[in-house]
């Protein structure tokens, strides 16, 4: 098939590249001329484990192509809307206007009988909305599709997803070829467009707008208040004297609670979902549903405390102030296995340091390009081993495998003082404490110390 890819960030280079692996003709359309070219050349403008090969593939086999021009998506059978819906400035909504500027500027390109698909995460009534722009053109068919893949993994979650959702107008297939028994519209034609993935089982559901643009909202306002749950009884733990990670780890064995998401530390944070929780949160609000509105909110002010906890331990730790101390930083991006930044609690607690006097240096395997020049008041190293030398106190806020992995008597040689501070409770405490080190967690309080023991 013949498919454009509209915004060709995180979610849509991804997906148009997952799309020409299965055998479409695809165009990727991005109004940013860099990120175009660079796709362009089969190289992902971010780090994404497996992209570049799948790009440079679909480059080589001609069915993947980019451009800044939406008319290039002319030909195209089916377009998907993959531009970003972030928050909007002044309030906890999304901002749509990403959404409604792609479609406006594809619609004098579509043909006849096109299908549009939203994947960008939305609030109810997105849908709604946008079939006003549409209302000229009512041979094209509008339906959403909305995506689960998670940075870091997301081309193997484009290659196997755990579900493929399709939202479509009346929640049932439009009708069904009276001779075949196929499915007709919106429904068929997404149905083509997966037809790999439905061969090989993965399951498909069809519903209504309002349930498909609230399924993905929901997924992560679920997972969110999973990490959120065990934050807020990791605090339990330290005042009661327990350990956070083995209780996560015995309650994560019951099937019912699972040991996903059921991790303390610093939290999340990233381009989605902490904007998702506080759009949940709105569309609550709108829809008159206070219990909601009330879980939310709860849950992001969880969240956001953990990194004042952190910024707090880090000062217990340095003897009460961080103010002249030197602190590494263990990581920068959002969370391992990504270079993006967006909202990223690493980067948040070094400038919070920063900020109240501390020489913060950060490192990261892949997001030291693109965070220092946002951020002028931290140092940046590209290697571990020099970012930890003369250190006072270390912080591990983004677990990397290559700090999971770090050998505490090497790092020890490095650094002034043997403090750290685990905030993502990934280190073997008792190796590192073989080593002298003082070890500090999030909710481990069995590794606590006093500011005295440190000075
Ligand atoms: N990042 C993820 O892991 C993920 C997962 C599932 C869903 N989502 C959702 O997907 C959407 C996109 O997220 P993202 O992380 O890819 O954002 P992003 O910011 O990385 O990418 C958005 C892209 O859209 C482009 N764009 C903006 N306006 C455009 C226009 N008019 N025409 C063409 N291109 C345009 C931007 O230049 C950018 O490259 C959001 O709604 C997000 O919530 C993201």
């Amino acid at each position: 098939m013949k498919i454009s890819v509209i915004g060709c960030g995180y979610l849509g280079a991804v997906h148009a590249a997952t799309l020409a692996s299965m055998g479409h003709s695809v165009v990727g359309i991005d109004v940013d001329p860099g990120k175009a070219a660079q796709l362009a050349q089969g190289t992902a403008p971010f780090h994404e484990p497996g992209l570049d090969e799948l790009l440079a593939h679909g480059r080589a086999t001609g069915r993947l192509r980019f451009s800044t021009d939406p008319a290039e998506a002319r030909t195209a059978q089916v377009h998907f809307l993959c531009v970003g819906t972030p928050q909007d400035k002044t309030s906890d909504a999304a901002d749509l206007t990403f959404l409604v500027s792609a479609l406006e500027g594809l619609l004098p390109h579509l043909a006849a009988g096109a299908v549009v698909v939203g994947k960008s995460t939305v609030p109810v009534g997105t849908v709604d909305m946008l079939r006003e722009i549409l209302a000229r053109r009512p041979d094209v068919l509008l339906g959403w599709n909305p995506e689960f893949l998670r940075q870091g993994t997301a081309v193997k979650d484009s290659l196997v997803p755990d579900r493929l959702v399709y939202g479509v107008e009346g929640g049932r297939p439009a009708a069904f070829n009276p001779h075949t028994g196929a499915p007709t519209g919106v429904t068929a034609a997404l149905d083509a467009v997966y037809e790999p993935l439905l061969a090989a089982g993965i399951p498909r559901l069809v519903c209504n707008f309002a349930t498909a643009e609230l399924i993905k909202s929901a997924a992560n306002a679920y997972l969110a208040t999973k990490v959120s749950f065990i934050n807020a009884v990791a605090e339990l733990c330290d005042a009661a004297g327990a350990d956070v990670t083995e209780l996560s780890g015995a309650m994560g064995l019951d099937p019912r609670i699972g040991s996903r998401y059921l991790h303390a530390g610093l939290g999340f944070g990233g381009g989605c979902l902490p904007k998702d929780i506080r759009s949940f949160r709105a569309q609550a609000a709108t829809l008159g549903v206070p219990a909601v509105e009330q879980w939310m909110r709860l849950v992001d002010a969880v969240n956001l405390g953990q990194r004042e906890r952190t910024v707090g331990l880090a000062a217990e730790l340095c003897g009460g102030t961080p103010a002249g101390r030197s602190i590494t930083v263990l990581g920068a991006s959002f969370k391992p296995d990504t270079d993006d930044i967006r909202d990223s609690p690493a980067l948040d607690v070094a400038d919070r340091l920063a900020a109240a006097g501390a020489h913060v240096t950060v490192t990261d395997p892949k997001a030291v390009n693109l965070a220092w020049r946002r951020y002028p008041r931290l140092r940046f190293e590209a290697s571990a081993a020099r970012a930890l030398q003369d250190a006072e106190l270390v912080l591990l806020l983004t677990e990397w495998d290559e700090y999971r992995q770090l050998c505490p008597a090497a790092a020890g040689q490095q650094v002034r003082r043997r403090v750290v501070l685990d905030a993502r409770n990934v280190l073997d405490a008792a190796a590192w404490q073989e080593q002298g080190w003082v070890v500090r967690g999030l909710g481990t309080s069995s590794g606590a110390v006093t500011a005295a023991a440190v000075r």
